[in-house]
């Protein structure tokens, strides 16, 4: 089977593809530095190396002695908040670690790429649902940070073509393992139902709610959440694709619907049976109003299709596995 390397695989999302990619016999090796992901994350038999994107040498000679067929690239930093304080770290550990990944993949020929990107390279799009093909104008380092990656990997493509690619945009992650062996355990998540379950299980006093005057149908923002399972397996469609030699390409992640937040408190407060305190307050710059994916062309090009597209589902795997922790 085909051996993959997997970075930020002892993260939330990288943890769960490679937990997907086990279960189909691939060979996994994962490269993470644990500064946000666990150890304990990475499951036999998949391995763990620790080591930064930053040490090119002890990269370059793990591709030297493992000869990967794929990378799977997750590492990264993710708080839109510290990007906009210290964007510095999040051009070096999401723009610059990824470029020099890239150049380790094509100098040890290595023919698939898969980059996590995000929904916030469209910024505040004025339609929705999102294609591919909308305006992609990121409002923060992070989404920056991501879009100039995007733009090495389709550069590299250009000048390299068999360095192929799929550049996956996610929407909001959420949920955990079906089978409760892993969940998203990143310190400081800002993730709403993360946090919503952490309130209900009375690690915190109370979930606030940015913006109830929004043109929307209860006033509170609208966002597209997707199972990190269903997730998993788009990796997994996307590594079959580039494999079986079919053209590099973008694609959204997200099921095209969406939920306001005030319809995701009232989820976790079912799944929890816990009715938690809530305090209405002021917009945050830079939330749009609504964030819904128009998911495709993943479904076409990839016949991805999801199987876990159930709000109940998603807050009550992700309520159990906090409940875990
Ligand atoms: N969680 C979301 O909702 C979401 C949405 C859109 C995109 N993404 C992207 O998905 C990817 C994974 O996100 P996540 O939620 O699993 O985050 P996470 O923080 O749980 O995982 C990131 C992993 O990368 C590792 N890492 C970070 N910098 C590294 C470095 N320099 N060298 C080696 N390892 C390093 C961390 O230790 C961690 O295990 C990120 O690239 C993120 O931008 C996430």
């Amino acid at each position: 089977m085909p051996k993959i390397l997997v970075t930020g695989g002892a993260g939330y999302i990288g943890s769960h593809t490679t937990l997907a990619l086990c279960s189909r016999g691939y060979e996994v090796v994962v490269y993470d530095n644990l500064s946000t992901g666990r150890a304990e994350a990475v499951l036999p038999p998949a391995r763990l190396e620790v080591g930064d994107l930053a040490e090119t040498h002890k990269l370059s000679a793990l591709m030297a002695r493992e000869q990967f067929d794929g990378i799977l690239h997750f590492a990264g930093s993710i708080v839109v908040p510290e990007s906009m304080t210290n964007p510095v770290k999040y051009y070096t550990n999401n723009t610059n670690n990824t470029t020099n990944l890239i150049g380790l993949a094509v100098k040890h020929k290595i023919p698939s790429f898969i980059f996590s990107s995000t929904a916030a390279v469209y910024g505040m799009p004025e339609i929705v649902p999102v294609t591919e093909t909308s305006p992609l104008d990121p409002i923060n380092p992070y989404g920056r940070s991501k879009l100039m990656s995007e733009w090495v990997i389709q550069d590299t493509h250009a000048a390299h073509p068999d360095f192929s690619y799929v550049i996956l945009r996610y929407f909001n992650v959420a949920g955990a393992d079906p089978g409760g062996r892993i969940g998203q355990s990143t310190p400081k998540a800002t993730h709403l139902i993360k946090v919503a379950s952490q309130t209900a299980l009375g690690r915190r006093d109370h979930l606030k709610i940015f913006g109830t005057d929004y043109p929307t149908k209860d006033g509170t923002c609208i966002r597209d959440y997707i199972h990190v399972t269903d997730l998993a397996n788009a990796h997994v469609l996307a590594l079959n694709h580039l494999q079986a030699g079919r053209p590099s390409g973008i694609f959204n992640c997200g099921y095209g619907q969406g939920y306001t937040v005030r319809e995701i408190v009232n989820a976790v407060k079912k799944v929890s049976k816990v009715d938690f305190a809530t305090q209405d307050v002021d917009r945050r710059p830079g939330d749009p109003a609504t964030l819904i994916a128009d998911p495709a062309k993943l479904m076409q090009t990839m016949q991805w299709q999801p199987e876990h597209d159930d709000i109940e589902e998603i807050a009550l795997s992700a309520y159990l596995w906090e409940s875990k922790l």
